[in-house]
């Protein structure tokens, strides 16, 4: 059979890809690139935001057309999935199969199922050992970095969010796998990993989350390690100081902060304060100059006054956050934030979120600007140049590099290489290969 996976969302979710492709190819199952050659599409979905889950009913309704046309099965798997369990069969009746985001492994059970012509099965039970999956099986995106699953799940409870109910408690995977996955994950070649989890720095799978970038960093042949995503509370002296003197560990840090103003953070149920974040930034000392910081900000939190907006844009500056990711407030179902009236209206709200953008744009510029005529290394990530000419590259950095090649010069997919940046967009940096 051949079968298509779209994914939406997080690295998680990619990630997950990766495992149930595997699973499915086990089984002598092919990949296609698109639906139109699919046998069966899984439809690895996200529930963030309400857009997120928005663009799965619209893909869903596009895929009943098709399946009106021909014999098609379609799976519904990730969080939309957990979250929505039988319900998703009465929204979407052309719906085959529901797996949770527990339950990963279960997939070719259901497929057969359904290839027996079973309708409307599901499995979103929490299978205990979700995290421990054989990584021999993963199918690999054609990437230049490898994704290892360190937790899942996650034991914050931010008011807003969905992720502790779509992906259950925190389970940690203990440190001998991730180190034996990540040797083997050298040995194929790769030479980056990004270590993945809704809350990496609460890592407690035998060590602390800084012992364990030590020793994933003595594995010989890896040149970077990466790790996403990090809650400020767990941010260590520890980590701070892993991060800023061991050389394997990329030189960037995604702390989301999500609000400048104390109100609307004890609303969110962040458990800190704007000034607690800051002092956690100070834990970089001297090093926090090398590191790339980037952030997450909502907008538009039930009752947020213009003062606490102000207090947001100003954390901005103050943190001087060289990227951020910022999204308008979304009433997600289960929620504890469901309990405060959604009472900003949407106009404030994009016009907020427009301006947030807007001074972090400059920021990110300059940010970009100071780094102009220095030489710092970057991964290609091309296998070749692009329409424009140039070649792509990333910064440890994590940041996009549009990279001038010399005529006749091939640089290899994967490789890390040495370049001068030459000028830079709010968005890359320009930069020529160094010989
Ligand atoms: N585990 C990560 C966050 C994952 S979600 C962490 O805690 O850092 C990624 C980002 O989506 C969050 O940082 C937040 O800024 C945003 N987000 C989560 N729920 C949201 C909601 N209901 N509305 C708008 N944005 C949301
Ligand atoms: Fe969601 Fe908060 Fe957990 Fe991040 S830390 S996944 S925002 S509950
Ligand atoms: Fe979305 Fe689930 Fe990731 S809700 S952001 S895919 S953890």
């Amino acid at each position: 059979m051949k079968f298509h996976i779209e994914t939406w969302g997080c690295q998680m979710n990619d990630h997950d890809s990766e495992k149930l492709s595997g699973l499915l190819v086990q089984e002598g199952h092919e990949p296609v690139a698109s639906v139109a050659e699919a046998d069966l599409v899984l439809l690895n979905t996200c529930s963030i935001r309400e857009k997120a889950v928005h663009k799965v009913y619209s893909e869903l309704g596009r895929l009943r057309e098709e399946k009106e046309q021909r014999p098609l099965l379609i799976g519904v798997v990730g969080c939309l999935a957990q979250q929505e369990k039988e319900s998703l069969f009465r929204r979407a009746p052309q719906v085959d199969f529901v797996l949770g985001t527990m339950a990963v492994k279960q997939l070719p059970k259901l497929v057969e199922e359904a290839l027996a012509g079973r309708k409307r099965l599901i499995d979103t039970q929490e299978y205990p050992d979700n995290h421990l999956f054989p990584p021999e099986v993963t199918q690999r995106l054609p990437m230049a970095k490898a994704l290892v699953t360190i937790i899942e799940g996650c034991d914050h409870a931010c008011t807003y969010c969905v992720v502790p109910s779509t992906r259950g408690p925190e389970r940690h995977r203990p440190f001998a796998d991730v180190l034996a996955e990540i040797r083997g994950l050298v040995g194929r070649d790769f030479r980056e990993v990004e270590l993945l989890g809704q809350n990496v720095n609460s890592y407690a799978g035998g060590c602390t989350f800084a012992e364990l970038l030590n020793r994933i960093s003595e594995i010989d042949g890896l040149e970077w390690i990466r790790f996403t995503t990090s809650h400020p509370m767990n941010f260590t002296r520890e980590l701070a100081h892993v991060l800023v003197t061991n050389p394997k560990v990329a030189p960037f840090l995604h702390l989301p902060i999500q609000s400048g103003s104390d109100r609307i953070l004890r609303r969110m149920g962040r458990q800190y304060t704007a000034e607690e974040y800051l002092e956690r930034l100070e834990y970089l000392g001297e090093g926090r100059k090398g590191i790339r910081l980037s952030t997450d900000f909502i907008v538009g939190f039930p009752q947020e006054t213009d003062e606490d907006f102000e207090d947001t844009l100003r954390i901005l500056d103050k943190a001087a956050f060289d990227a951020s990711f910022s999204f308008v407030y979304s009433p997600r179902p289960g929620t504890p934030a469901l309990r405060y009236q959604d009472d900003i209206p949407a106009s404030m709200k994009s016009e907020r979120l427009s301006r947030l953008q807007a001074r972090q744009t400059e920021l990110t510029l300059q940010s970009h600007r100071r780094m102009i005529g220095s030489i710092v290394q970057a991964r290609i990530e091309s296998h070749g140049p692009t329409e424009s000419g140039h070649w792509l590259a990333r910064t440890g950095q994590w940041q996009n590099v549009h990279l001038a090649v010399g005529a006749g010069i091939l640089p290899p997919f994967g490789e890390r290489v040495a370049v001068k940046i030459t000028d830079a967009g709010p968005h890359f940096l320009r930069a020529e290969l160094v010989l």
